[in-house]
């Protein structure tokens, strides 16, 4: 696969923050017009990854497509990886395809790497294979609802294979490059399910609240080396993986009724967040759990008192 990867164009990550700490205001004292006209370009590009290459694993579908289009949308050359080589060659077609349509707009790029997470080799020849990277976002995670009675020691093994050992796997494989480098953003995906428990969610609640302690971790060891760590926390997304959900109505309305907004998600709205960790404009931001969960942790919901 190594011939498919494109030449590293990484840009230093810090070219676009604003160089000056004066206030932005036309015309104040001491702010001439350059001034202001470099601050709203930096401003401006907070948000942009042109030159940047982001690894985006599990981008086959799910919410890992979306972030994968949103991230080349700003600039990024996106390494779209999955064990799902057709999905994923599809989601770095339809960055190629709209990078034809309108190539001023959209500047990023999408190229195809297939690798199974759970393979520690395969992700080893990964790093060594993939160079320099200024961004990995991490999807892959599984769920098997079942009351912890229930629960085989096979599906536990699953699981916890899935959504944390292989995490750490990727995190070990990665993150020695940024390391020496000095610069690189890590984002993975936790869940309202980190903090927040139900009857039958408990492996899959373990594995999350157990990333995200990992990912802190790794804030504190990776980031005197100028290396980021942070977590994305959505509520219910209307995913693959939330099909078994969406089939039961009284269960599917009753997650839409807790979050503020009364609603599920759609993928596309988890792409803003990934986008502001891995980017500059989060470039002091590191060791978090960012919530994009309508809400849905911030209310008890158990009762509405009346009016
Ligand atoms: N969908 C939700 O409601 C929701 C809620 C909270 C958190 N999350 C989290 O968000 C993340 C993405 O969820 P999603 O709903 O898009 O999941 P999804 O199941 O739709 O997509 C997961 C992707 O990971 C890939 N993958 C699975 N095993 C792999 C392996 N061994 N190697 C490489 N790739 C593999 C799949 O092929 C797929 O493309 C997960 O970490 C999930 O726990 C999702």
């Amino acid at each position: 696969m190594s011939d498919s990867v494109p030449v590293s164009d990484s840009v230093p990550m810090s070219d676009s923050v604003p160089k000056t700490d004066r206030p932005m205001t036309d015309g104040a004292p001491g702010l001439d017009t350059s001034d202001v006209a470099e601050r709203r370009s930096a401003y401006a590009r907070l948000f942009r990854l042109d030159g940047r290459r982001v690894l985006v694993v599990g981008a086959a579908g799910g919410i890992g497509r979306e972030v994968a289009l949103g991230l080349a949308a700003h600039g990024a050359s996106v390494l779209c990886a999955d064990k799902d080589d057709v999905g994923a060659a599809e989601t770095a077609r339809l960055i190629e395809a709209a990078r034809l349509a309108d190539p001023v707009a959209w500047s990023g790029r999408g190229t195809t790497y297939p690798v199974d997470v759970l393979d520690p080799a395969a992700l080893g020849r990964a790093a060594d294979e993939l160079g320099a990277l200024d961004g990995l976002v991490l999807m892959p995670a599984t769920n098997v609802r079942k009351r912890l009675l229930d629960y085989s020691g096979e599906e536990f093994d699953r699981v916890v294979s899935l959504n944390l050992r292989a995490a750490f796997d990727l995190v070990r494989a990665f993150a020695p490059g940024m390391v020496a480098r000095g610069r690189g953003s890590i984002v993975a995906f936790s869940s309202i399910r980190a903090v927040t428990v139900e009857p039958g969610q408990g492996v899959y609640a373990a594995t999350k609240a157990g990333l995200v302690q990992l990912l802190r971790t790794a804030a504190a060891e990776f980031g005197p080396h100028g290396v980021r760590v942070n977590a994305v926390a959505p509520g219910i997304v209307d995913t693959p993986l939330t099909a078994q959900i969406k089939a039961v109505p009284e269960w599917a309305s009753a997650y839409a009724g807790k979050s503020a907004l009364g609603r599920w998600a759609r993928p596309d709205e988890l792409v803003g967040a990934v986008v502001y960790l891995v980017s500059d404009a989060s470039s002091f931001v590191t060791g978090t759990q960012l919530f994009v969960d309508g809400g849905w942790t911030a209310i008890d919901g158990r009762y509405t008192p009346p009016a």
